[in-house]
């Protein structure tokens, strides 16, 4: 069974530090909506469907007391991080319940529990790409930890190793706060698949000699012709699949999918404390004096996916302004 990453239990919402992982197990409790602000900025929960889960719990949170307006609370949660479009879609889920004067609370889970079962129906949807597949490559964690439960690129693998125990999962480390070896390997352990963490520089090798039959990765957002964004580095494992003719999938729910940004020029990409690249955890590698850059995401042209894996199925990038009606309907509008 997978791990949980987030639980609301007695008006409080309750988390796994993912900064401290896999090193200690490490439990938040934040009763204010502030904490859950600071808690989405400094990543102790991270991953696109995961903060849109826990800012839908700060909007909750924020509506029991009388020093936030839901515009304010929104306003806060919103400036956590830009690129995750689910961040705002959770926040705008309760934004308009507190709104029509509905229980956010309620709001909140509803949400959660729809994020939860989307993400199910990704692993059932995807599982069949992976059947007859030795090894699949992933990149940053697309798992339970990024997602509440199940994950988006796992979902599928771990769908599929039932059926298929052979399969192997070659993990990318994800540079620089280490996603892949400490999150998405800590995952696939606990839960006895087989895999090999990997340095990102290392995947272009993999995949040049045919040692990888499938590339699976989650999205932060993707825009109406399919140009998405993920975790730095996507990008390059896309177009080195490509090249080699490896198929390369993406897998996310209707809380990922931003209609109203036509292509992935539009997708806000968030540049992070320069120090993440300068330190490897706490140790700092670079010479005193070295400056350093640190987009935390990238964008990676519709034309390099093979697939998306939804909720709803497999489809095509040409596909994905279509699905505008079925996501509205299976969900509420986005902001
Ligand atoms: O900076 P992070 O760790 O929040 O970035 C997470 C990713 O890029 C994931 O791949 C993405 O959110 C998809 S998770 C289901």
């Amino acid at each position: 069974m997978p791990v949980r990453a987030l639980w609301y239990r007695g008006h409080s919402l309750h988390l796994i530090d993912q900064r401290e992982l896999p090193a200690r197990r490490v439990l938040r409790h934040l009763k204010r909506v502030d904490e859950v602000a600071e808690a989405i900025r400094t990543m102790v929960v991270r991953g696109a469907p995961a903060i849109g889960v826990a800012a839908a719990y700060g909007m909750a949170l924020a509506s029991r007391t009388p020093r936030w307006t839901s515009e304010k609370a929104a306003r806060l949660l919103r400036s956590t991080r830009p690129t995750a479009f689910d961040l705002f879609v959770g926040i705008e889920a309760v934004r308009s319940a507190w709104a029509r004067g509905e229980d956010p609370e309620a709001a909140a889970r509803a949400y959660e529990t729809r994020v939860v079962d989307e993400c199910h129906r990704i692993g059932t949807a995807g599982a069949p790409l992976l059947a007859s597949a030795h090894t699949v490559l992933t990149h940053c964690n697309a798992g339970a930890l990024a997602t509440v439960k199940w994950g988006t690129a796992l979902a599928p693998i771990r769908v599929a190793h039932e059926t298929n125990p052979k399969l192997f999962v070659f993990v990318d480390e994800t540079r620089p706060l280490l996603q892949g070896s400490r999150l998405t390997a800590w995952e696939l352990a606990r839960e006895g698949i087989a895999h090999a963490v990997i340095a990102d520089n290392a995947a272009g090798y993999y995949l040049s000699h045919h040692e990888v039959d499938a590339v699976l990765v989650g999205a932060d957002r993707i825009a109406r012709n399919g140009d998405f964004a993920n975790k730095i580095g996507t990008y390059e494992k896309a177009v080195v699949a490509h090249e080699n003719g490896v198929p390369f999938y993406v897998a996310a729910p209707w809380s990922t999918f931003d209609f109203r940004r036509p292509t992935g020029a539009d997708i806000p990409v968030e540049e992070r404390d320069p120090e993440e690249v300068l330190r490897l955890t706490d140790v700092r590698v670079a010479p005193r004096g070295s400056p350093a850059r640190n987009p935390a995401f990238d964008v990676t042209p519709a034309k390099y996916v093979t697939g998306f894996v939804t909720p709803a199925g497999v489809v095509r990038p040409r596909e994905v302004a279509r699905l505008e009606a079925k996501a509205r309907r299976e969900s509420r509008p986005p902001p």
